[in-house]
């Protein structure tokens, strides 16, 4: 059961009796305005709804907060309410409900996790990379979100589809053609495709960027210069008007824009430089000075159907996906579908021809473009050239989600810096007669490195997510060695084993670290905290799972048998009522996860549990209880802990291991 959802009902059905109708139409929000309490001494939940509807009811709150008390039905789940301070109302679940509760847990599978009565379909759209280049840490955020958000959802009896929009059909395939076509290493792509494809990228791209860095570089000399005397000038200003508030602030921002030319002629110069350093890069630069904009008619040929470069995307694509499964395997992500951006090319003129026949898109400098009230931007459906956009594709993909898929909400997993496009690209699906699917941008920040500049290499670049992980599980492996070696008894774990928990931890480690943030700020990367064993991290809670395994393997009891013979659980104790408290709200933890969609509830949840666990084991002796009631209850408790660390982990994509 969700207590939380319980008594906010309960809550609710008092105010309405309480609340005439003409005064109040829909009581909802005041009773989700029943909390959780974060200090004990005013119970398990707190009502704070007193105080605002004595101000609309012009009644003393603590008044109004008798007056619902007196209506509250709680009897069978409450101690009698406390009225407290101006009208705060204090409840306390009754110990032997939590005790009935928890019993009821043992023998249920999903540990008190109810199915939603009216399932929806869900989309979940995530991971998403532009194939061809090889994944690195930009997208482990929307590959763990995503990942967690689609089987909590699915946990809770929602239909899910996951889908993995991958880039499949864009600009990077022209490059990798033109690069294939002339750089290839033919032995290298017979054995290794996908990263001869990705080199090639690289190399075209470098080849680009070195062309247009030689072209910008007065431009950007010229900008600094500009912006410097900017600066001067905003000094001065300073030092002559010291009391304007609003120059140190001018100052500062003009600061800024010194600092960002700066780094343009910086990054301008270093990509120079790498191919002025070197010979062989030097020769193919010159050879080929129009690059950028021959890759780009590779592109233009690829979409207009050319038959070479088709069959080239067409020998590329499974290597590129193939290369993708293995990431998704090393993170235990699976999709049901991956519908590419190519998938929906057919699509794409009748999108537009729709949004033309509605009077919706108009030309406006050669391209198509969407403009929608409220909207500052125009949304580019078709350029000048004739192609389509992102944009496009991902129009035809709302109406394919509604038309074939039948969903009622697709969630797009997706950095924040496309808020712009998601904003306008729902707007457009409204005003298209796409209003009916539910969408939601669930966005995220970036991943920073202690610079607190997007996390890179020490030599500039992407870091890559295969070697990302590679690294956490030889970060991991030494902490398993350590603590394993470091075992009073002598260690416990094979060679084979330490390489399973290093896998275990290392993996979970940077999934964890990922969730456990607010999803909306960025965060920086540290490997310390990442795989610290105590504080808010997975191998924290990996260790109270194992704990508990350790405690059954080494008194060789059985969990099955443990569970078939059941027996009563005793509260006796406030850490044994904070123990069951804590196992009993997972169910309000998942509820709480789909409302906004935000993982880092679900991790709060589990760091809370394993903390519970810690008070309840230095607490309350276990096999050293000399009453077998109450061992039994509280090995129990124990087992309970671990199937609800161990569910919920792997709700976020975080494995455990049975000895650590
Ligand atoms: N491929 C895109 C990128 O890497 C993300 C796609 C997200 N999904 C979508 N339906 N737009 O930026």
């Amino acid at each position: 059961m969700n207590f939380l959802a319980e008594l906010r009902g309960r809550l609710r059905t008092a105010l309405t009796e309480l609340i005439p109708s003409d005064v109040m139409t829909d009581v909802g929000p005041y009773a989700e305005m029943l909390k959780p309490t974060q200090d004990p001494k005013f119970g398990d939940f707190q009502a704070n709804c007193a105080m605002s509807l004595g101000k609309l009811l012009k009644k003393p709150p603590r008044d109004v907060a008798t007056d619902i008390v007196a209506r509250l039905k709680l009897d069978d789940l409450c101690d009698a309410p406390e009225i407290a301070g101006p009208g705060f109302i204090n409840l306390k679940l009754r110990t032997d409900r939590l005790a009935t509760e928890a019993v009821a847990l043992i023998h249920d599978d999903r540990l008190g996790v109810v199915a939603v009565p009216t399932p929806r379909t869900f989309v979940v759209d995530y991971s998403s990379p532009n194939v061809a280049k090889p994944m690195h840490v930009g997208h482990l955020r929307s590959t763990v979100i995503g990942q967690a958000l689609d089987r909590v959802l699915r946990f809770l009896g929602h239909r899910v589809y996951s889908d993995n929009h991958v880039g499949d059909w864009g600009t990077q395939f022209g490059m990798i053609i033109y690069g294939y076509k002339h750089f290839r290493n033919e032995a290298a792509y017979q054995t290794a495709p996908v990263a001869e494809l990705a080199r090639l990228y690289r190399l075209v791209n470098q080849l680009s960027d070195y062309h247009e860095a030689v072209k910008t570089a007065t431009a950007l000399d010229a900008a600094v210069r500009l912006a410097e005397t900017a600066l001067s000038e905003a000094q001065r200003q300073l030092a002559a008007n010291p009391k304007d508030k609003d120059a140190p602030k001018a100052v500062k921002k003009q600061e800024a824009v010194v600092a960002e030319a700066k780094a343009a002629v910086n990054s301008a110069r270093k990509k120079r430089e790498a191919i002025d350093n070197d010979p062989a890069l030097q020769t193919l630069a010159a050879a080929h000075p129009q690059i950028a904009e021959l890759a780009r008619q590779e592109t233009a040929k690829l979409h207009a159907g050319d038959v070479d470069n088709v069959a080239l995307w067409k020998a590329f694509i499974p290597q590129c996906l193939a290369a993708l499964e293995s990431m998704y395997q090393r993170f235990g992500v699976k999709f049901d579908l991956t519908l590419g951006e190519s998938f929906y090319n057919p699509m794409l003129t009748g999108i537009v021809d729709d949004l033309k026949s509605r009077g919706l898109a108009r030309e406006s400098d050669g391209a198509t473009c969407v403009f929608v009230e409220g909207n500052a931007a125009p949304f580019i459906v078709q350029k000048a050239d004739g192609a389509f956009t992102y944009a496009t594709t991902d129009l035809a993909t709302i109406r394919y989600r509604i038309e074939t898929l039948h969903a009622d909400t697709a969630l797009y997993v997706v950095d924040a810096r496309q808020g712009e496009h998601f904003q306008l690209l729902f707007a457009t699906a409204k005003a298209m007669g796409l209003g009916q699917l539910e969408s939601r941008h669930v966005s995220f920040g970036t991943i920073l490195g202690d610079d607190r500049r997007p996390f890179k290499t020490r030599a500039g670049d992407t870091v890559g997510l295969e070697s990302l992980l590679d690294e956490a599980i030889a970060r991991a492996r030494a902490i398993v060695d350590e603590n394993d070696d470091g075992k009073k008894d002598g260690p416990e774990l094979d060679t084979a084993t330490r390489a399973d928990v290093a896998e275990i931890v290392g993996i979970g480690g940077v999934i964890y670290a990922d969730l456990h943030h607010n999803r909306d700020s960025d965060y920086i990367f540290s490997w310390d905290k990442m795989l610290a064993k105590t504080g808010d991290t997975a191998t924290y809670i990996q260790y109270a799972y194992a704990r508990v395994r350790g405690i059954f393997a080494r008194n060789n009891i059985d969990a099955d048998a443990l569970r078939q013979a059941g027996g009563t659980i005793l509260l006796n104790t406030p850490a044994e009522r904070q123990m069951a408290l804590q196992l009993l709200r997972f169910s309000e933890a998942l509820s709480d996860v789909v409302v906004d969609y935000r993982p880092n509830l679900l991790t709060q949840y589990l760091y809370d549990t394993a903390n519970s666990f810690a008070t309840f084991y230095e607490q309350c002796p276990i096999l050293k209880e000399p009453d077998a009631t109450v061992r039994n209850s509280r090995l129990l408790l124990c087992d309970l802990t671990a199937r609800v660390l161990k569910t919920g982990l792997n709700l976020l994509g975080i494995r455990v291991a049975e000895k650590m």
